[in-house]
């Protein structure tokens, strides 16, 4: 931990009135060739947490509206996980590959800490617990804004245990609402992309007793699953997989899985229902409502996967891994809240999920203001 104060380049102080955002921090440190941006999108419901995304934006613009839309996006899925969290994501703009080092790692850390836990992070595409064990280092002896750690510096490690665990538990409330039991056996379930989140999905589908058809671009990654887990069926893509006989589709690869041609394969296979891992799975708005036109079930991504980040919220108060289990069960009752408001409302489950969520913000916000004065 050094004394020499980051730049802040604080452009929006309070709610900024375009994007709602509270606060949205720009920052460079020369020495190190940092540039980075941290938005804030909402404290209402406790400090702002996401991660950091280490990326190779093509411009600063396009990084803006990158994190703008994540830090919203952290902010819904904080309030439906239950957490005492608002919703904050951070970029830093340069390749990983080319550009991470522990200088500008900690330079990242002191713009962390400036902020004096109105922000806390965590690990995204890009960066790793190794890179948030440096990014920590900057906060001040006794306080912790950096979680996602190592468990050699205390922290919780790999989130994709429970955020396949989460998963299945979204799962399981799709199979409730379409045949009546909380249960995939006997049904078959097609995975594309089975990496940490999708591999470790394929082990709790198959112990439940479905059976399972996987996909992905990576030979590695297939190899691991046919290795671990010799009963999933393999197939050479998606497409195959939208066509292979399956109840439900689970996208855990990249964003963007859901679109107007998905939705006509998933229709033209018979798939009943989608539940996967992957973030931002709509390719764009009006997707959630061809598939709900469609009769196909859809679990909202951010729901469903948001074990990850309830272990790294976790890891805040010292990690337990039985009470982060514990709060990710819960992704079963609120999925089912959400298909049942869905229901009632004549809403796409993707509307009902966020309505619940500006609910819980709504209130928790109005009770503040009656009681502390806010
Ligand atoms: N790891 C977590 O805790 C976590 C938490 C929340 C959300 N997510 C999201 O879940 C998704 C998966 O995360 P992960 O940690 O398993 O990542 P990962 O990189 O370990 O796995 C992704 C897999 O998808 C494969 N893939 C990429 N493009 C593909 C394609 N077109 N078709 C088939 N396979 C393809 C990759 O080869 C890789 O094996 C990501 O969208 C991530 O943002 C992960």
């Amino acid at each position: 931990m050094t004394d020499q104060s980051p730049l802040v380049f604080s452009r929006i102080n309070g709610p900024d009135q375009q994007s709602g955002h509270e606060q949205v921090v720009f920052c460079q440190d020369r020495a190190s060739g940092l540039r980075a941006i941290i938005a804030i999108h909402s404290t209402a419901l406790g400090p702002a947490l996401g991660g950091t995304r280490f990326y190779p934006y093509t411009s600063e613009h396009e990084a803006l509206e990158d994190v703008l839309h994540l830090s919203a996006g952290m902010t819904y899925k904080n309030a439906l996980a239950g957490l005492d969290h608002g919703g904050g994501k951070a970029v830093i703009i340069a390749d990983p590959e080319l550009h991470k080092s522990e200088v500008l790692l900690r330079a990242y850390g002191r713009f962390v800490a400036s902020l004096h836990g109105r922000y806390i992070t965590a690990c995204d595409v890009g960066t790793y617990v190794e890179d948030m064990d440096v990014v920590a280092r900057e906060c001040p002896p006794g306080r912790n804004w950096v979680t996602g750690r190592s468990p050699a510096e205390g922290g919780a490690g790999d989130s994709s245990v429970l955020t396949s665990y989460g998963v299945f538990q979204g799962m399981r409330a799709c199979a409730e609402r379409l045949w009546g039991e909380p249960s995939l056996a006997g049904r078959r379930v097609g995975i594309a992309g089975v990496g940490k989140v999708g591999s470790k999905l394929t082990g709790l589908l198959l112990d439940d007793g479905a059976d399972v058809v996987v996909t992905d671009v990576a030979e590695a990654a297939i190899e691991h699953v046919r290795r671990t887990h010799p009963q999933a069926d393999v197939v050479d893509d998606v497409e195959t997989l939208l066509t292979a006989g399956i109840d439900v589709y689970s996208p855990c690869a990249l964003g963007g899985a859901l679109t107007d041609d998905t939705t006509a394969a998933l229709v033209s296979g018979n798939v009943r229902a989608v539940c996967g891992g992957a973030n931002n799975q709509l390719e764009h708005p009006g997707v959630e409502k061809l598939l709900d036109d469609a009769g196909i079930l859809y679990a909202p991504d951010y729901v469903v996967n948001s074990g990850g980040v309830i272990q790294v919220a976790d890891e805040l108060h010292g990690f337990s891994f039985e009470r982060a289990k514990a709060k990710a069960t819960k992704i079963y009752d609120t999925t089912r809240k959400i298909f049942a408001l869905a229901h009632d409302e004549g809403v796409s489950p993707a509307t009902a999920a966020d309505r619940i969520a500006e609910h819980r913000i709504a209130e928790v916000s109005r009770l503040q203001s009656l009681y502390l004065g806010k």
